[in-house]
């Protein structure tokens, strides 16, 4: 069962006609909205994963700050957090409580607060959180909503997944990925904010459908097309030698849906490949008006997020919903 079947199953459930409702998943969309009252809406995600560190902290942190994320796409402050775990029958307490410590500083550093969680016995290690934010409804940012002409920035580099394949693999420790561990554990809150402040059109976070996968989102949603310019997609340190290595993570590159919507410049399958490799915990990636696009940009290079870049712009609606260039006008 692939990620596409899951979408048709989703699909297939009851639809529920409740005036409230201004997101379910259903749309697409980061998270489920709910209108509470004219002015504010509860906005309420979950997501969980198995460890890609070694470190119990790190993964707590990184799953707490990559649930939070898609509160942060929508543009919603964090309120709330529950955490949903499961550990095999005897496991290394000690190993429980900081793995735990990291979800609950993460979400304490959020400004949200911990109520309490589930955990269950499994084979496998898994942690995340359910959590729960609030917006003005006017003042959502959905996947929808890009216009022609706008730039599209990218607040984080690309390659978690190429990289924990490598660390998994042993190619990689946890000191050679350093960079991508603290991106990972970087709470999305400054770049939601700056993204706020310069009128953004559009925002999604960039997880499990890579870069690629995210920005088709978007402009399916908004009815338009993107060209993306690959030399302009920053990416973590290492990642192009792992790629070199085979460190590639699942198959994104070759799934039908992808390929269809996507036309190919001249550029090299290496760098293919990070633009494709899904994400944990991953950049905003938003479609800004072109008059604030510098100005947001500059901001956040110089704050929360050095590395961020314009990776491309907004088209009318063509054949191609994503050109792939190797650089703008390239
Ligand atoms: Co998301
Ligand atoms: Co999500």
């Amino acid at each position: 069962m692939g990620p596409g079947d899951l979408e048709k199953i989703l699909m297939r459930l009851p639809e529920d006609a409740v005036p409230e409702l201004l997101s379910s998943l259903r749309d697409g969309e980061d998270a489920g909205v709910y209108l509470l009252a004219d002015d504010t809406a509860l906005v309420q995600t979950v997501d969980l994963f198995p460890p890609i560190v070694d470190d119990p902290y790190s993964y707590g942190q990184i799953a707490a700050a990559n649930a939070l994320s898609d509160l942060y796409a929508m543009g919603a402050r964090p309120l709330t957090a529950l955490n949903i775990a499961a550990f095999p029958c005897g496991f290394d307490l000690e190993v429980i409580t900081q793995v735990l410590l990291g979800g609950h500083d993460k979400v304490r550093e959020a400004g949200a607060v911990l109520l309490g969680g589930h955990t269950i016995e499994d084979d496998e290690v898994k942690y995340g959180l359910a959590v729960t934010g609030v917006a003005h409804p006017e003042r959502l940012t959905m996947t929808a909503g890009a216009r022609p002409g706008d730039v599209l920035l990218l607040t984080k580099p690309v390659g978690t997944g190429i990289l924990a394949t490598a660390l998994k693999g042993g190619f990689m420790s946890e000191q050679d990925i350093a960079e991508a561990m603290r991106s990972m554990c970087t709470l999305n809150a400054r770049a939601a904010e700056v993204f706020g402040r310069h009128g953004v059109h559009a925002c999604t976070d960039v997880t499990g459908f890579g870069l690629v996968g995210h920005l088709l989102e978007m402009v399916q949603a908004g009815r338009v097309a993107a060209e993306l310019w690959a030399a302009r997609v920053p990416l973590f340190e290492h990642t192009l030698e792992m790629v070199g290595l085979g460190m590639v993570a699942g198959a994104l590159r070759s799934e039908p849906q992808l390929q269809a919507a996507v036309k190919l410049g001249p550029v090299d399958g290496q760098v293919l490949d990070c633009l494709f490799d899904p994400q944990t915990s991953g950049g905003l990636l938003g479609a800004l008006p072109p008059e604030q696009a510098d100005a947001a940009l500059e901001e956040l290079r110089s704050g929360p997020c050095p590395r961020a870049s314009a990776i491309g712009r907004v088209k009318e609606r063509d054949e191609a919903l994503i050109e792939i260039l190797t650089d703008e006008g390239a």
